[in-house]
């Protein structure tokens, strides 16, 4: 247990000690959830959640509950719609500076992979992160998942990556941890190991891949710093075969994986994440139906980054064919200062819902439990039902069919962590350092 009380990223999971909260979130004008196994969305109007040592006991109608849990403390919603805390399950939010000159260059044209060539791209943030002092980059993060918590996020996963080089990779993953303890925010670390070729590394390109696979790998796992292994699986980034080697390692070491996939050009990540069984397989802009078809088969998310697709003006994939195959998939972020400059996960569903045609009862899932089942915590967040932790957000709307429609997007007005209303920071409030 940290130091302060506050447990969401202690990892024996036991409540805080001292009074037992036992609360009734009441006069709602609707609690929305999807089920436990992530089939379909309940809604019930009016409905009520009761949660007792910091975990969901019951959702349901609210006369019922309260009439069944007299001694619960009432806290009135004054008719707002409550849904599970959000899940971003694709974030980059450690590194420092930002790209914005970048974005210029690329809105004149000029491609991704010229500008990272050039010296831009994963190059200059990798330098640019180098730069900040350890103290600033653990507060900048916090604070980012501050913002996240105060736009509606209770789960957020954070990926490494702009480190490279083993011991600043290292480094990025031991400062998440110590922004982790500081903010009530569930935090997952992924560790982001094949991103680009560090400069060190220009003309061995196999002892980069080998260090990661061996030496790098191994030390991440001894140390437990983090709960899955990201690739980045591109023509610009690392081949399938390069992938496969790190990802077939990270398995065998018991580490959940995921990959960035067919991103720039259909490459081969797609089959690979089903090959190893990853639990998601994210970006996705160049998949083919067949691709969306052999996620489904294998069971891996697809996770949508419209952000990042509107940034590189690339296409994201129709409604239509998502479900003609079957698969599941998931909306985040993408945070990140090259291709996902984007602060606010429901601001990023409101344009996935325009752009591919989703129902608000998909951008929900997608937002929920499908978004839990990206980072293999879907038994305990991405929804309400009994036994969940009691994460919840209170809407500054009425209704599920707003969440999506609202640009900018709607706000929450309360946000639940493990069944406590805990203060909301000013969202307003400077990250940047
Ligand atoms: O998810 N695709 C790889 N990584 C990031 C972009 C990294 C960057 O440009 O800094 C992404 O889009
Ligand atoms: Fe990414």
């Amino acid at each position: 247990m940290s130091a302060s009380g506050w447990t969401a990223n202690d990892p024996s999971g036991k409540p805080v000690a001292g009074r037992t909260a036992y609360l009734i979130l009441h006069n709602t004008s609707e609690v929305v959830t999807p089920d436990a196994e992530g089939r379909e969305i309940l809604r019930f109007p009016k409905g009520a959640i009761v949660f007792r040592d910091g975990r969901v006991l019951e959702v349901g109608p609210a006369a019922e509950l309260s009439r069944r849990h007299p001694d619960a403390r009432p806290l009135n919603a004054g008719g707002k719609l409550v849904t599970p805390g959000l899940v971003d399950c694709h974030t980059h939010m450690i590194f420092g500076g930002h790209r914005a000159g970048e974005f210029q260059r690329k809105l004149a044209g000029e491609p991704y992979a010229a500008i990272a060539a050039a010296g831009g791209g994963i190059a200059s943030t990798v330098d640019a992160t180098l730069g900040i002092k350890d103290e600033i980059l653990e507060k900048t993060l916090a604070n980012r998942l501050e913002r996240w918590r105060a736009n509606g996020c209770t789960t957020v996963e954070v990926k490494s990556g702009y480190g490279l080089l083993p011991k600043r990779e290292i480094r990025l993953l031991e400062l998440m941890s110590g922004a982790a303890i500081r903010v009530p925010v569930r935090v997952h670390r992924t560790a982001l190991l094949l991103h680009a070729l560090p400069g060190e590394y220009a003309d061995r390109r196999a002892e980069y891949v080998e260090e990661v696979r061996g030496n790098l790998l191994t030390e991440i796992h001894r140390r437990g710093m983090a709960s899955a292994v990201d690739v980045f699986c591109d023509p610009v980034a690392f081949t399938v075969e390069e992938c496969r080697g790190v990802l077939q390692r990270a398995v065998e070491l018991g580490f959940p994986v995921k990959l960035h996939a067919e991103q720039m050009a259909r490459y081969g990540g797609a089959k690979l994440a089903a090959e190893v069984g990853a639990r998601s397989a994210d970006h996705l802009e160049s998949a083919t139906a067949e691709d969306w078809g052999t996620l489904a088969d294998a069971g891996v998310v697809g996770v949508l980054l419209p952000a990042a697709a509107l940034t590189l003006r690339q296409r994201l994939p129709d409604a239509a064919m998502i479900r003609a195959s079957g698969a599941r998939f998931a909306i985040a972020t993408d945070f990140n200062p090259g291709t996902a400059p984007a602060q606010s996960l429901v601001e990023c569903a409101a344009l996935a819902a325009r752009l591919c045609g989703f129902t608000a009862n998909e951008v929900l899932l997608a937002l929920t439990w499908n978004a839990a089942k990206a980072l293999g915590a879907e038994s305990e967040v991405g929804h309400l039902m009994p036994g969940a932790w009691g994460d919840a957000v209170m809407w500054e709307c009425e209704t599920l069919e707003e969440l999506p429609y609202w640009m900018p997007a709607v706000r929450p007005d309360t946000v639940f962590m493990r069944g406590a209303d805990l203060a909301l920071p000013a969202v307003e409030r400077r990250v940047w350092p």
